[in-house]
């Protein structure tokens, strides 16, 4: 993780000093006195706690970014804003990975899970579109498709949300000869957990070169599941990945992006370092790269 991800969910900073009446929406480049300068303009609900929402800046631009890159979204703090140092509200606020595209400019999308016990999600939860919300002028992170060369086999692994990135890498670079394979593998405890589900199975059936590979730990045996089982090291098996992705784990032309659940990294990065992958890092460069989102 990088030293922008690792500092994204601390809820000290600040918003803007208030001066003035509340209102709605301020003109481009101004913020609101309660701190909000976006708009939550859409929400798609997946299930009771899994939604894509898509936010606009009231400046009327989002901010550039890259592929896999995030932004923190935020809520004042309590019913009332609080007001911190230097008479500044106080926001809640989370590191969110971008799933839109940079080739979109009116929005970002985003895919979020409501944690029930968390400070930040049942807070965004209650905002209706169209709500007021904050959102960071400027996206952060090395978590990038330029992380790998070019004409390599890209093994994308993703446990929940954490496939928000590659969907927006998806979105980008299809097309465009990026890679040789590009695999994607989301890991969720239910298939209704599985976002971008029908849009992914599209793009996957119009290029051979991109699979989309979800697999569910928690699907009853005997239901509807017929796709993958268990966790997602069960579809980086050598049958398993040969039989759904048509390449093997080999470090000579892969390199393996990890997204989402930390614990799913960790145990990932053995598995790929046991078979000569190397971790990605400041002082030695690799072919394991990974976004841990807590
Ligand atoms: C760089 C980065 C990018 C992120 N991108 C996303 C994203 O695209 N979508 C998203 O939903 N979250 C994302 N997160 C997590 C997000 O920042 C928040 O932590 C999360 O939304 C919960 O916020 P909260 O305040 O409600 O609970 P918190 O107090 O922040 O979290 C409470 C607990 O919830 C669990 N948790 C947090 N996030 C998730 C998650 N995504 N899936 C499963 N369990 C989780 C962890 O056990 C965590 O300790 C990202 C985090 C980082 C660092
Ligand atoms: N109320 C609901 O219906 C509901 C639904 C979804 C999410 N949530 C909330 O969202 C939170 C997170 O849910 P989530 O399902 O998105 O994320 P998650 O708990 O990270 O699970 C996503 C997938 O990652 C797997 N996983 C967990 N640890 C792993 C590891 N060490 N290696 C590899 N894979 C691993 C899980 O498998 P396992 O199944 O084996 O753990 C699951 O398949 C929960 O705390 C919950 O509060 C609630």
């Amino acid at each position: 993780m990088n030293q922008d991800a690792a500092a994204s969910n601390s809820d000290a900073a600040a918003g803007v000093a208030p001066s003035g009446a509340l209102r709605p929406t301020a003109p481009a480049g101004e913020r609101t006195p309660d701190a909000t300068n976006a708009t939550l303009i859409a929400r798609e609900d997946l299930t009771d706690t899994l939604s894509i929402v898509r936010v606009r800046p009231d400046s009327g631009r989002v901010p550039t970014f890259v592929p896999g890159q995030f932004v923190r979204l935020g809520v004042p703090r309590g019913a009332h804003p609080e007001l911190g140092p230097g008479g500044r509200v106080r926001l809640i606020r989370r590191a969110y990975s971008i799933a839109s595209s940079p080739l979109e400019a009116d929005f970002l999308e985003f895919f979020v899970v409501r944690i029930d016990e968390g400070a930040l999600t049942p807070r965004l939860w209650e905002i209706e579109p169209p709500g007021r919300l904050w959102m960071d002028e400027q996206a952060k992170g090395e978590f990038r498709i330029e992380l790998a060369p070019p004409g390599q086999n890209l093994i994308m692994v993703s446990t929940g949300t954490g496939i928000a990135p590659f969907v927006s890498m998806l979105r980008t670079f299809r097309g465009q000869g990026r890679w040789r394979r590009f695999v994607l593998i989301n890991g969720v405890r239910y298939a209704c957990d599985l976002g971008y589900r029908a849009e992914l199975e599209a793009v996957a059936r119009a290029d051979a070169n991109i699979r989309y590979v979800p697999i569910a730990s928690r699907e009853p045996k005997g239901g509807r599941w017929t796709g993958l089982r268990g966790r997602v090291q069960n579809a980086l098996e050598d049958a398993t990945l040969e039989r759904v992705a048509g390449l093997r784990l080999d470090p000579a032309d892969c390199h393996v992006f990890l997204c989402g659940n930390p614990e799913m990294i960790v145990a990932v990065q053995a598995l790929l370092e046991a078979r000569g992958f190397v971790t990605d890092d400041r002082d030695r460069p690799g072919n394991i790269h990974f976004e841990r989102y807590w």
